[in-house]
């Protein structure tokens, strides 16, 4: 129990330095030369191509009026979070609480919308899978794009 906390302590100090190791990079690196893309930036991008395609087959799954479809889908997306979470873009590096923010809404949005496919329930389903996809928007608005 110890251990794993003093591990976790350990690595959110070298989080911190990472973060602010690129953010002294980016102060002084003249334009045209890359920034270092580091192991968290390459884990999402390597996530996001998942995202897109269980969410589209997500959304084809509700369109069929399948659940058990729907479900696979979400869990998918679901299954990912918590390394969204740990993961870090590019852009806007600092506001870590709104990204971290914006992946628990990911999580709920998807768990509204499953719930109510399992319930039968597609056209409220459908409007709930709308607000997912308002989410992966927010978050690409203020990280990506
Ligand atoms: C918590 C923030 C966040 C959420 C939520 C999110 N994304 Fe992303 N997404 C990003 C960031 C940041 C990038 C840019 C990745 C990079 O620059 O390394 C990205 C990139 C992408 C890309 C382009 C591929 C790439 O690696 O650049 C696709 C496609 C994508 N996201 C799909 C989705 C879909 C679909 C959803 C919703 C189901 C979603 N994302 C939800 C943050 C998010």
């Amino acid at each position: 129990m110890r251990k794993s906390c003093v591990k976790i302590i350990l690595s959110l100090m070298m989080g911190s330095l990472t973060i602010s190791g690129i953010a002294f990079a980016h102060g002084k690196e003249k334009h045209g030369k890359k920034v270092p893309v580091d192991a968290r930036m390459k884990k999402l991008h390597a996530m996001m191509p998942m995202f897109s395609i269980a969410s589209a087959e997500l959304e084809s799954a509700l369109e069929k009026g399948d659940a058990a479809a729907a479900k696979v889908q979400a869990d998918k997306i679901l299954a990912e979070v918590l390394d969204l979470k740990r993961s870090k873009p590019h852009k806007n590096i600092k506001q870590r609480k709104r990204f971290v923010g914006l992946a628990t809404e990911l999580e709920q949005t998807v768990i509204a919308t499953v719930d109510l496919a399992k319930t039968g329930n597609f056209s409220e389903a459908k409007t709930a899978f709308k607000k997912v996809e308002e989410t992966c928007a927010a978050c690409h608005a203020k990280f990506r794009d």
